[in-house]
Formats: C-alpha cells, structure tokens, sequence
C-alpha cells in the first residue's frame, strides 16, 4: 500500500509540475484512544499514529512561490512563501501553507539566519477526510518535517507538532490543540504517545491488542465534522470560563475533589464542561495504569464512561455516534467511545477479533434500520510516526 502511493504522488507531482521531487515525506493520521478536549486545559491525552498516511513529494524552487497541489482536487494552489495569510480561498491548502508559514515563525525566532525559499508540493492521502483521523494534521506534518529538512531548520518533533498547531490555527482558523500534531510526529507501532500537554512530555506505552485477540474498528459515521465550525470553540471558550471562575489559568489546576466548589459558582452547562475535562484527565491516567497493569481487556469501561461524558456533559455527540457506540457493545466490542473533536466524525470499537464481523454487520444494519448513511468500517493499527519515505 506504502508503495503504491509513494508511486503514485511521484507521479502526481511530475504530471503537474513537469519534474521529479526531492524526496517523499509522509505523516500517519491518528486515532484518539481516550482523553478528549483535554489537550488544550493542558491535560493528558493517549492517541496513538494510524496505518493511514498523507505523503507529501516536495521540492525547493529557485523562487519565493510555493505551488501545492493534491489528488483530490485539480487545482494548484499558489502563494509567495513570504506573504501566507488566512484566506478562505485557500481551502485545503491553507494546512500546507499553514505548516510553511509556522515554521518560518519558529525558524526566524530561533535561528541568526533563515530565509525561506518556494517549493512545490504535490499530496495523496489515504487518510479519510471529515473523519476525525485527523487528515489534517497528517498533511500540516508531512510538510512541516519536509521543510524543517530542506530549510535546513532542525526542529525536533515537539517543536514540529506546536508548527502544526500554530499553522492550524492561525492560518487555517481552527482553535486546535497539540494532540494530533503530537500523535503524528510521536507515534511507534503498536504503542500509544501518552502525552502530558502541560509539559509535553510523551511516553510510548504498548498496547498489545494484537497479542491479545483484539483489535481496533473504526467506525467513520459519514457525519462529517469540521473544527473551524463553531461548536468546537465555544466548547473551548466554556472551559475557559470554567478555569478562570475557578482561579486557574487551565482546567489542568482543577482536581475531582474542586467539582463541588465548580457546581456551586458556575452556571450549569459551563459546570458539565469542566466536569468533563477533570473526570476525562483521571481517566486518562487510569487507562495508562489499567492498560500496564491487566492489559487492555481491562480498559472498555474507561472508553464507555468516557464516552458517556461526552454525549452528556461535553455535549459533543451526535445520534450517529451514540448508536454506533451502543450497538457495538451489544454485539461483543469491550469498549467503545466517539473519538476526536466530535459532533460526527468517527466512533472506534476495541474488539475481540472473532467478533469484528458481527459487529460491523450489526452497525451497519441498525444504521439502514434507522435510515442513516452507511457508515465505513476499518481496522486500524498503531503505526510509526512520520518519516521521509524516499
Ligand atoms: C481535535 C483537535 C485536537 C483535540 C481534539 C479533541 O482533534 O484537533 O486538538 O482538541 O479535537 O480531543
């Protein structure tokens, strides 16, 4: 598969641009385990890299224009590297430019000297989009780790994921956290980044599902989620207001213990929010604890209860979801949750491999029986972070 679509972005580049690339960099999407909307209240999250790639073929220009161009769309999108701003027409290509235009910020901050030249980018994902797989951030750090080579910038990998982030936010527009960026860059097979995003710390944990039967199903309801929409930053914004009501810069200062004091001084939905954060930190921990411990049959409750936080406290559900999500533990799945910045998107299913098949055909019948689209499902493993592939 690798291979193949190596094949095929080389190519892809040479027909739109008339000359073979430099090299080939790619960046896995993720798959969120537990830990949601923790990343920015400075929590703890335990993503871990997918086997579903972006791959970027890039080559410098004499120039200062920057030309990318993908196989999901016939056009080339062009700007002068110096002059990357947030502009609505640049559509999918604000994340490439968006990963050019932070690692200048971040090069010129640390470096004496550093002059930014073109490039031009050709893309090809197998990452699926408006998921919650994170295609985004696949494709903002297979370019940040081209450039950070061919600019000769010498970043490290924490510093690539905040050149995601800040890209994301800044040009694309989309009030994002560190985790994805952090999962793409950090991730080894079969194991989980168990990330502190306070102080970004990351620790590899095994996961094991394979040696233990088990493995993880996605399931992409076709709802198709957008982070610059404006659920995604009013949710930010209650926790917020949420840290702040509690005299603390981040929700990471509020432990289960302070929730009486929250319920009391806050309105009720700003109240759930934050109760959210705070149960969803703890959970984090113990699925770490629990998956070390007794392996990872013993953390379906974590996934469940996490589950159920969002649906009702976060309120970042939708019927697609909680259908999934339910109709998955009732044919066997040992845990179950929505995953990503929600409000549709994907639902994974930790499940014993025997049952893969029941499960998906139950949730695709009692999608049909409830007149929603067909759902695509998937298996999905922990694979190594980005890298240059030729
Ligand atoms: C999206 C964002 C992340 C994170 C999740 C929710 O994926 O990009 O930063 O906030 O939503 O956990």
């Amino acid at each position: 598969m690798t291979d193949t679509l190596i094949a095929k972005v080389t190519s892809g580049f040479e027909s739109k641009f008339g000359y073979q690339p430099t090299g080939v960099w790619s960046a896995p999407g993720r798959v969120n385990l537990i830990g949601e909307h923790t990343d920015y209240n400075e929590g703890f999250v335990f993503p871990f890299a997918i086997n579903r790639h972006t791959f970027a073929a890039i080559s410098l220009r004499d120039d200062s224009t920057i030309r990318v161009a993908s196989s999901f769309s016939p056009i080339i999108h062009q700007v002068d590297v110096l002059a990357i701003a947030r502009n609505e027409g640049n559509d999918w290509a604000a994340y490439p430019f968006g990963a050019a235009w932070a690692i200048q910020e971040m090069a010129n901050s640390l470096l004496k000297e550093f002059e930014a030249t073109g490039f031009d980018c050709f893309i090809e994902s197998d990452v699926p989009v408006g998921a919650g797989l994170s295609s985004s951030a696949a494709i903002e750090c297979s370019v940040a780790l081209a450039l950070n080579e061919l600019w000769s910038v010498g970043l490290d990998r924490r510093q690539l994921a905040r050149v995601g982030q800040m890209g994301e936010n800044v040009i694309v527009g989309a009030p994002t956290g560190i985790m994805d960026q952090s999962a793409s860059l950090l991730g080894e097979t079969d194991h989980g980044v168990f990330l502190d995003c306070r102080t970004l710390e990351a620790e590899s944990i095994e996961l094991g599902f394979a040696k233990d039967g088990l493995e993880l199903l996605i399931i992409d309801t076709k709802v198709a989620h957008r982070l610059v929409d404006g659920g995604y930053a009013s949710r930010r914004e209650a926790c917020e207001r949420g840290a702040s009501a509690m005299g603390v810069t981040s929700l990471r200062d509020v432990s289960p213990s302070d929730l009486l004091k929250a319920k009391e001084i806050m309105d009720d939905a700003t109240f759930r929010r934050v109760r959210h954060v705070v149960t969803e930190n703890d959970r984090v921990l113990a699925t770490v604890e629990s998956l070390r411990t007794n392996g990872p049959r013993s953390i379906g409750r974590l996934m469940y209860a996490s589950h159920e936080s969002m649906r009702d406290d976060f309120e970042i559900s939708v019927d697609e979801l909680d259908t999934a999500v339910e109709t998955v533990l009732r044919h066997g799945a040992i845990g179950a949750r929505m995953t990503g910045g929600g409000f549709g998107g994907a639902a994974i299913a930790l499940t014993p491999i025997e049952k893969i098949s029941e499960v998906s055909l139950s949730v695709i019948a009692e999608f049909e029986a409830l007149g929603y689209a067909k759902p695509e499902i998937f298996v999905v493993s922990a694979a190594q972070g980005a890298k240059r592939e030729i």
